[in-house]
């Protein structure tokens, strides 16, 4: 396999991925396997494309997929918690939908709690989360999700959906970047 020049190594393999994915997608099976309701994967992007794309293709169990977008106002300055939501959820039936929203790494855990709670409020049956990544040393909120892929030391990451800059999303794994990328 060919390192990009810019990572200084791997911290989660393209096996490692594959491996937690079908795990994930049994679990996922599972838990929603006799639920009345539909069953809803809620992507947000973009850094979450990747693993949701890959998820879906491994639940055997019905679904329908939705997409939001939100940003982060910069977390430590704020404390209110609130995010950005630049797409929205715009359904009808979230009374008749569990939704699972997928998320590609908790840092702070502000965009996670900001939207079980707006999808509670607007009526959803349940929401429940799924991430691949979790970085609990830097938890400003408290926050546990549902399913999570593997839980990493507190390094900036890129590849497998996650970007620097809008950089390395493409990237099979998912790596640490050597530090003179951010100094350049
Ligand atoms: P938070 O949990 O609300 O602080 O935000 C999580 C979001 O911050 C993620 O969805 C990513 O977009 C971004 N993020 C946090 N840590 C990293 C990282 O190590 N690499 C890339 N993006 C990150
Ligand atoms: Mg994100």
């Amino acid at each position: 396999m060919i390192l990009n020049n810019d990572i200084e190594r791997i911290l989660v393999s393209e096996a490692e991925i594959e491996e937690t994915v079908k795990r994930i997608s049994a679990e996922i099976d599972r838990d929603y396997a006799n639920s009345t309701k539909k069953l809803l994967l809620l992507c947000i992007l973009k850094g979450s494309v990747v693993f949701m794309g890959d998820l879906m293709k491994h639940i055997t169990i019905p679904v329908e997929i939705d997409f939001m977008k939100v940003s982060s106002y910069g977390a430590s300055t704020k404390t209110s918690g609130s995010v950005n939501i630049i797409l929205d959820l715009l359904r009808k039936d979230l009374p008749d939908t569990d939704i699972l929203i997928i998320e590609d790494i908790i840092d702070s855990g502000r965009t996670l709690s900001y939207l079980v709670n707006y999808l509670t409020l607007k009526g959803a049956h349940s929401v429940r989360t799924c991430t691949l990544l979790d970085k609990p040393e830097r938890r400003e909120v408290e926050f546990t999700p549902d399913y999570c892929g593997f839980t990493i030391p507190d390094e900036f990451v890129v590849g497998y959906g996650l970007d620097y800059a809008e950089q390395y999303r493409a990237l099979p794994y998912v790596g640490i970047l050597k530090p003179n990328v951010y100094t350049k």
